[in-house]
């Protein structure tokens, strides 16, 4: 935290809800004005005018490979990332090696995070067919992750009996990965050896994803338990989340905004993720359901492997990609291509996953708010590279895309954790924390929520 007073000068300010040039003053780390006069006396002035101030980013869904597979990527590198992408805050899931099924676990990432993450931090605990107590003790964890359907790792709940007593008998949110485990394995034999990355789509299909998400809103339902369905990837699981209101979030990622099966054959294994990417209209599905609110969230999955594992030939290919040093990125040039606003941004990538996960002072250019914060220029054009990505994987699914709008400067508790393509090493996030009698997404007549 600073303790010094910081002017953010004339830079072009997202508030919740309306855009207009101020000037921001921060005082230990959290926002004291913000609308102080332009000669508001302060320690350190950042000159920002041209630029536009949003809220730092919070990720809830990355996988940082820390314990266990850390040549893929560890806490202090993912964080780095995150900082470079105007990532301020980022929600880790439990599929590590150990995974973070239990206290002690859990509570080395919380000590591991304090001594090298740049940026702010959770960890999800993860649940199993019998670790019901421990689920129900974590209580500092913003929240409960079940693999519905395994991916990379083995953490799996699929018997119903299990299921239930999760959502029963647990008081912190769940979100859940969604794709049902006997559609994929009775796909994959159906489908026999002779496979191609093509294939991916066919084994893990729209069927297998719609099919689990719609197992697990009927238990979020029953039980009235918040839920959040991790990375929403076909058109047809759009409804079965929006009734699920108020209870029931959505999140989507960029790949399934971005990518389809007609990428395949230009990137392969590059685009193997689960679930899968599917078809170009389910993207066009994704944007819209975002757009009119249907879908809260947009967190990255960033699940970093090396470039040499995702080479390999199919099926030994490791699903996932990184994404936390782009995503942002991603979305503001879509913003400059009249696609959204930057409002809308702001909306899905700071503030409703702040309320879907309870997160304190997150989210938000409001005063008494973190001064958790990122100047962004709409005007920057850059090429993503592979040999210029922060995570220790080197690569990017995106390599040679040009996007324009890119973040420039990024505060974590009003410390500059990067700017001008520097990463400064000396500053630390700390431990978010949930409140989780908030927790939720209940929208206001005003369409902004709580
Ligand atoms: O493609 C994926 N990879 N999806 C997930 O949900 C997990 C992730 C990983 O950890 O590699």
């Amino acid at each position: 935290m600073s303790r010094e007073r910081i002017l953010i000068r004339g830079a072009q300010v997202v508030f919740p809800s309306q855009t207009a040039q101020a000037n921001i003053l921060i005082e230990d780390g959290k926002i004291l004005a913000v609308d102080a006069a332009r000669d508001q006396t302060a320690e350190r002035v950042l000159e920002a005018e041209g630029l536009t101030l949003l809220p730092g980013v919070i990720d809830d869904q990355v996988h940082f490979r820390e314990p266990g597979l850390t040549h893929k990527e560890d806490i202090e590198t993912g964080s780095i990332a995150c900082a470079a992408g105007g990532i301020t805050t980022f929600l880790e899931m439990p599929n590590t090696i150990p995974p973070a099924t239990h206290a002690s676990e859990l509570a080395r990432k919380y000590e591991r995070a304090a001594k090298v993450s740049r940026v702010n931090f959770g960890f999800y605990i993860g649940a199993t067919e019998s670790n019901l107590s421990e689920l129900q003790a974590a209580t500092h964890a913003p929240g409960i992750k079940i693999f519905i359907g395994s991916s990379t790792g083995d953490l799996l709940v699929d018997s119903q009996q299990a299921l239930e007593e999760i959502f029963a008998k647990t008081t912190l949110p769940i979100c859940a990965h969604c794709e049902d485990e006997s559609t994929v394995r009775s796909n994959r034999q159906r489908l026999g050896d002779n496979l191609s990355v093509h294939d991916h789509s066919r084994i893990r299909d729209r069927q297998a994803a719609i099919v689990a998400t719609r197992r697990a809103i009927d238990l979020a339902t029953r039980h009235q338990h918040r839920f959040h369905v991790l990375h929403v990837s076909t058109a047809d699981e759009i409804p079965l989340v929006s009734q699920g209101r108020p209870w029931i979030t959505g999140e989507v990622c960029p790949h399934h905004l971005f990518f389809s099966v007609e990428d395949y054959d230009r990137l392969g294994s590059l685009v193997q993720m689960n679930p899968s990417v599917k078809l170009p209209s389910d993207c066009k599905a994704l944007w819209q359901a975002l757009l009119e609110n249907q879908i809260q969230v947009i967190a990255t999955d960033h699940a970093p492997h090396t470039l040499q594992e995702k080479q390999q030939a199919y099926p030994s290919s490791p699903s996932g990609l990184p994404a936390v040093e782009n995503s942002l990125a991603l979305i503001l040039n879509q913003a400059n291509q009249g696609r959204c606003s930057l409002q809308q941004i702001v909306g899905w990538m700071c503030d409703a996953p702040a309320r879907v996960w309870g997160l304190v002072g997150k989210g938000r250019i409001e005063v008494g708010y973190d001064a958790d914060l990122v100047l962004v220029d709409m005007q920057l054009k850059r090429t993503i590279r592979n040999d210029e990505q922060w995570t220790r994987s080197k690569w990017s699914p995106w390599h040679g895309t040009t996007l324009q709008g890119w973040p420039v400067h990024t505060l974590v508790a009003g410390r500059t954790v990067y700017s001008d393509g520097r990463v400064h090493d000396e500053v630390r996030g700390q431990a978010v924390h949930c409140d989780h009698a908030r927790g939720g997404y209940w929208q206001t007549a005003d369409g902004i929520g709580i």
